[in-house]
């Protein structure tokens, strides 16, 4: 039987191998269109560049801008993204009222105390925020008189005013998160939707996270009067 040499295989086909080699030769380092060229080795392999591992939006977190220091009641490092089913918006549309030491980026912070580096200094009670702006809100006040003065230095805000407060500054059908010692009453023009226990702990106090609703804001009925 006679084996095939390298003479007896088909013109066409040799051809093919070494246009692919050369092809290969030529693709070592793809050109691109800004005169810089990378290497062509993980294509030839059919493996995809990889992603860079980090989006950066806001250009000041990646040039170290200056963060709050941790607070006593912060929030356990998970629990924003566990409550975004609840808050029913994006994480970045919340605005959290009483920020304490979150980050920047987390949001839109509102704290009484300059030293916690918030986006906007202000009174919880009194937002610079004009009605129904909010799509979310998400509060985290101190819990006593005594953690108000000893912790912060600032006067206790009752629940209740904090809560009148949020509920005017949030979307209609949007809902506020509330964490504290007590599950308060609804704020005016709001409904209970569910309370959770928060628990930091063995040796911790209880923390009660609520959500309210605001109530859509009822259709003009058209028609002459
Ligand atoms: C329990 S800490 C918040 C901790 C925050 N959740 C965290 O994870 O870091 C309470 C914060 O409420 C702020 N605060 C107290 N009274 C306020 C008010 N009337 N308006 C806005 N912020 C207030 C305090 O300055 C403090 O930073």
């Amino acid at each position: 039987m006679k084996h095939a040499g390298k003479r007896d295989v088909p013109h066409q086909r040799v051809k093919t191998v070494e246009h692919l080699t050369e092809t290969a030769r030529a693709k070592r380092r793809v050109q691109m269109a800004n005169g810089k060229s990378f290497p062509a080795q993980s294509l030839s392999r059919g493996v995809a560049p990889r992603r860079p591992p980090i989006c950066m939006l806001f250009e000041d977190l990646a040039q170290g801008a200056a963060q709050p220091t941790g607070v006593f009641g912060m929030y356990p490092a998970a629990l924003i993204g566990k409550l975004l089913p609840w808050l029913r918006c994006a994480r970045h549309e919340v605005l959290h009222v009483c920020s304490g030491g979150l980050p920047r980026g987390e949001g839109l912070r509102i704290d009484l105390r300059p030293a916690a580096l918030p986006d906007a200094v202000a009174d919880g009670r009194a937002l610079p925020i004009r009605d129904g702006a909010a799509a979310a809100v998400l509060i985290d006040p101190p819990y006593s008189k005594y953690y108000a003065r000893e912790l912060y230095g600032v006067d206790y805000p009752l629940p209740s005013h904090l809560l009148r407060e949020a509920a005017r500054v949030v979307r209609p059908g949007g809902r506020i998160g509330f964490v504290h010692y007590l599950v308060a009453n609804p704020p005016p023009g709001c409904h209970h939707v569910k309370t959770f226990g928060l628990s930091m702990g063995f040796g911790y106090p209880m923390r009660a996270v609520t959500f309210y609703e605001r109530e859509q804001d009822e259709l003009p009925l058209g028609g002459s009067t």
